[in-house]
């Protein structure tokens, strides 16, 4: 009889708490929170308001666009502290931190459909001076191949925001809105190359297989063989070991003729391979 007045109440309990819990975050709805304390700026919808296109020095910027993809962490930062100089003012003071965690879920649930024209057009203008309109980046300036990067939507969007500091690439995030952004950084994502490993093995059979039987069989040389392997190579060194230097001496000129797409497609089939 101990035992289930015991039980029954620990369970009441256990139900009272997460009751209580239920009831605290409904009451931090971030919609609510947004509407309220952002939407004065940001626009109803995370566009922008009118208000907030006529802010100075620097208008407000379209969240709905950009927010999803930007890391949780560097919102918290921004809501959190603000962006000195700017309209946006550190929010520590009106809100608390689970109130500046419910707001970041609901920017962060915002759906944007990217509209992949206006990339296009807007990489055209902006980027492919240095980038190349192929985003290949022959341009002799040092810029980085688009179509072999590695980089995920998020990690393109982080690049154009903030740039790569002592490089060409400067931040973009006052030369280009928040929707230029997102559309770009989709457009520049649709231009990734996608290596076939079933075509690669093909190609090594042909260019390769003479001298290294299987992929796992190729050493690496000079400071960098001490206990590696091709697979520890990123894909730009191994291209580089491939088609370059002294590996053209020992393979013949038949590998520096292999076009870049085509050794992607080999290293795919590498990566495989060794795995
Ligand atoms: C008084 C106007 C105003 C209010 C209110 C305001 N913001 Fe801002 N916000 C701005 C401006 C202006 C910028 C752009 C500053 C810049 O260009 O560096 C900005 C930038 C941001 C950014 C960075 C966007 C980007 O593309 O880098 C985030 C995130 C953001 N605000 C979130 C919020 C949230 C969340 C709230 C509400 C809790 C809020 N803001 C309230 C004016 C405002
Ligand atoms: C003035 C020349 C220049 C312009 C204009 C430029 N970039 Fe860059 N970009 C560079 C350079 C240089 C790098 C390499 C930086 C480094 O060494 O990390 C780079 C790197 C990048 C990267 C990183 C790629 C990776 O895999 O690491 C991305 C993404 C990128 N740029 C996108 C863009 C986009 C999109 C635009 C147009 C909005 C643009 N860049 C405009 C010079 C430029
Ligand atoms: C005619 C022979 C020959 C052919 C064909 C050949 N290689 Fe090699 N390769 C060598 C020799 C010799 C080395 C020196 C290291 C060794 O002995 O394994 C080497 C080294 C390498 C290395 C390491 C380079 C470095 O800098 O450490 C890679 C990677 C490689 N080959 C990949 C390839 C690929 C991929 C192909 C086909 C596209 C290919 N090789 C075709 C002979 C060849």
């Amino acid at each position: 009889m101990t035992m289930r007045y015991w039980f029954g109440l620990t369970a009441g309990l256990i139900g009272l708490m997460t009751t209580n819990i239920a009831i605290a975050s409904d009451m931090l709805d971030g919609k609510d929170i947004f509407e309220s304390s952002c939407a004065v700026c940001h626009g109803m919808d995370g566009t922008v308001s009118d208000a907030g296109k006529r802010l100075e020095p620097f208008p407000a910027r379209n969240l709905r666009a950009v927010a999803p993809m930007v890391d949780r962490d560097e919102l918290r930062r921004i809501i959190t502290y603000g962006i000195e100089g700017t309209a946006m003012r550190p929010k520590k003071y009106e809100l608390d931190p689970l109130e500046i965690d419910a707001v970041i879920d609901y920017i962060q649930s915002f759906d944007y459909e990217p509209d992949l024209a206006n990339g296009k057009m807007r990489f055209e203008a902006v980027c492919v001076s240095c980038h190349g309109k192929d985003g290949r980046a022959q341009t002799g300036v040092g810029a980085k191949n688009l179509v072999f990067s590695k980089l995920n939507l998020e990690g393109i969007i982080h690049t154009m925001r903030y740039g790569r500091a002592g490089t060409l690439m400067t931040s973009k995030r006052h030369q280009l809105s928040n929707k230029d952004i997102a559309d770009i950084a989709n457009y520049v994502y649709g231009l990734r190359y996608k290596a076939d490993a079933a075509k690669g093995q093909r190609l090594y059979a042909k260019n390769c297989k003479s001298c290294h039987n299987t992929p796992s069989e190729i050493k690496i040389r000079g400071n960098a063989a001490i206990n590696r392997t091709i697979a520890d190579l990123d894909d730009h060194m191994l291209d580089l070991r491939i088609r370059h230097g002294r590996h053209i001496d020992r393979a013949g000129k038949k590998v520096a003729a292999l076009s870049a797409d085509d050794v992607q497609d080999i290293i795919a089939y590498t990566r495989e391979d060794s795995h």
